[in-house]
């Protein structure tokens, strides 16, 4: 059973916010997926929930793009963050906000935050010198730099030396006490793999680190960002800038309450800030730490890493071209299921694609929607039947088989295992597939004495599909809400309570079931895969 105590808590899931000079990728919409189905799941689990996204928009990077489109660094931001916006709509996410860093709510707080750690002395003026990942906006420390060969880890670009006089966060002074808290808290940093390698890395020693840029009179570019208060030849530097979001926008009276967040959703490259930088900074200034950073892995694209230089990205108008063919929420799924969550990194492979569609949605979840609907209808009419009067078959308790997928399912939601968690709705339509082919409830049809018989077999298996139906509603909200509709048990999420929605016995006996159209259509594996150009020949 999960803690109750925590249940009742407010959830507060955040994304990472993203650059606003990229146009949204897979990437993007991973992570914001993820925190999607988490939010998704929380809800129908009765919590308060509020989820957040966004775009980082002071990078230097910003206003190299803007001057390239003849734009001002503002009305760049504005177009792209639009788009962002605008992808997340698309993709269904069910953010409550979506924060931007020029917005003055943003700046007000930031400021004042860098005030407070300015006036406990965690912020001080020094010089620095170090290498420097222009591709990143980030210096790397001698050790690190020198391991990576003096090029970025991350994008392979040459590093550069550069000094300048900045403002520096007390870091080191917090070494003793982020691995404390890291050994106190396993669950802080997920996967495990993840939290080893921080720990690892703190271990070899911290020390401070620069958190303004200095700003160049004759060259505006620098000027791009929050001024740091009480000094205006300097800005904060954009990765702080962009941590405070978490905080800044749940800063506010009404919201104070979702702080600390419950879970930070990240890909493993910006771990080091989330895990190690931000924590420190929440310490200096007396706040609570977020309950997990949860970092997942990299997609790849048929084997190969995505790349800019590659131009391989898998684009948002390829997912939409994905979307249209086999609909959003078998995406939604694929993505969920078979993506990078935990510590290796996933393939997004058409093959693997279809393989998935086919057997989880055409011929697990649609199929076993339509068998029984269409039995019910051929058999009684279309309304479903009476449970009782029948002793169930061996090994098919269903009240038990249905109450350990909700609660196993629950247990890895909060343990962050999200795919998981969904794979146990699917799992437990498999259990229904296999009761139908260990009953056969169409030769039972066949002696009219069985009548009693049929109808609870039928509806043990109609009752199995909706209780999986709610597990596997956060992935795919559309097509489950056209199934509950089917079934004639609408859900109102938040408001109905989950216990008793995931009880045994919701299924009215007497309700009318549709059959309606195939949830999911099987697909032709010889399709080449869905592009922006030749989607209208896709199966639909
Ligand atoms: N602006 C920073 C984050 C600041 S958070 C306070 C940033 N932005 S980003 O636009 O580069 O977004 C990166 C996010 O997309 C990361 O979580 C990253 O892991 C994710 N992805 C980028 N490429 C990816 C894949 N190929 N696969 C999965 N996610 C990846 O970093």
């Amino acid at each position: 059973m999960p803690d109750p105590a925590q249940q009742s808590r407010p959830c507060y899931l955040t994304t990472p916010i993203y650059y606003v000079n990229d146009k949204p990728h897979i990437g993007h919409c991973y992570t914001t997926l993820l925190a999607d189905i988490a939010a998704r799941f929380q809800r129908l689990f009765g919590r308060d929930v509020f989820f957040l996204t966004g775009t980082d928009e002071h990078a230097d990077k910003v206003v190299t793009s803007a001057a390239a489109h003849n734009l001002s660094p503002i009305q760049w931001a504005d177009r792209n963050a639009a788009e962002f916006e605008a992808a997340f709509r698309a993709f269904g996410c069910s953010n409550d906000d979506f924060v931007r860093t020029t917005q003055p709510r943003h700046i007000g707080k930031v400021e004042a935050y860098i005030r407070r750690l300015q006036a406990s002395g965690d912020i001080y003026l020094g010089d620095y010198e170090g290498w420097w990942d222009e591709s990143q906006e980030e210096y790397l420390t001698e050790t690190v730099a020198r391991e990576a060969g003096f090029k970025s880890p991350v994008t392979g670009r040459q590093l550069v030396k550069r000094k300048e006089r900045n403002y520096f966060f007390r870091l080191a002074a917090y070494e003793q006490r982020l691995l404390a808290h890291i050994d106190a808290n396993p669950g802080f940093i997920r996967p495990d793999a993840r939290r080893n390698e921080i720990v690892g890395r703190i271990q070899q020693g911290l020390q401070d680190v620069p958190v303004s840029r200095g700003i160049d009179p004759s060259n505006p570019a620098t000027a791009w960002g929050i001024r740091v208060p009480g000094d205006p030849s300097h800005r904060v530097y954009v990765w702080i800038d962009a941590l405070f979001n978490y905080l800044s926008i749940v800063d506010t009276p009404e919201r104070r309450k979702y702080w600390p967040a419950s879970g930070h959703l990240i890909g493993k490259d910006i771990l080091w800030f989330h895990a190690a930088i931000w924590p420190a900074l929440l310490m200096a200034l007396g706040e609570p730490l977020p309950g997990c950073v949860y970092a997942h892995s990299w997609w790849i694209r048929e084997g190969r890493k995505m790349s800019k230089s590659l131009g391989n990205f898998l684009d948002f108008p390829t997912l939409e071209a994905y979307a249209a063919a086999y609909s959003l929420d078998a995406l939604r799924w694929f993505l969920a299921t078979q993506g990078p969550i935990g510590a290796t990194d996933a393939d997004f492979a058409h093959a693997r694609f279809v393989e998935t569609y086919n057997a989880d949605l055409a011929n697990g979840l649609g199929n076993a929607a339509s068998r029984v609907a269409n039995m019910i209808a051929k058999y009684f009419g279309g309304a479903a039947p009476d449970p009782g009067g029948v002793t169930l078959h061996a090994g098919h308790d269903w009240p038990a088989i249905a109450g350990a997928a909700v609660e196993n399912a629950r247990a890895k939601v909060e343990s962050w295992d999200l795919a998981g968690a969904l794979l146990e709705g699917i799992a437990l339509l498999r259990r229904v597939d296999g009761y139908i082919n260990a009953t056969e409830p169409f030769r039972v049809a066949k002696d009219p004495s069985r009548t009693r018989e049929l109808g609870s077999i039928l509806y043990h298996c109609a009752e199995a599909i909706r209780i999986a139906s709610l597990i596997l509603w956060p992935a795919m909200p559309a097509k489950i809400e056209d199934l509950w509709g089917r079934l004639s048990c609408p859900v109102r999420v938040g408001a109905d309570s989950f216990d008793s929605l995931a009880a045994w016995g919701g299924l009215r006996p007497g309700a009318r079931i549709e059959k309606g159209d195939a949830l999911f259509m099987r697909a032709d594996t010889a399709m080449p895969p869905p592009t922006p150009e030749n989607v209208l020949g896709a199966p639909s």
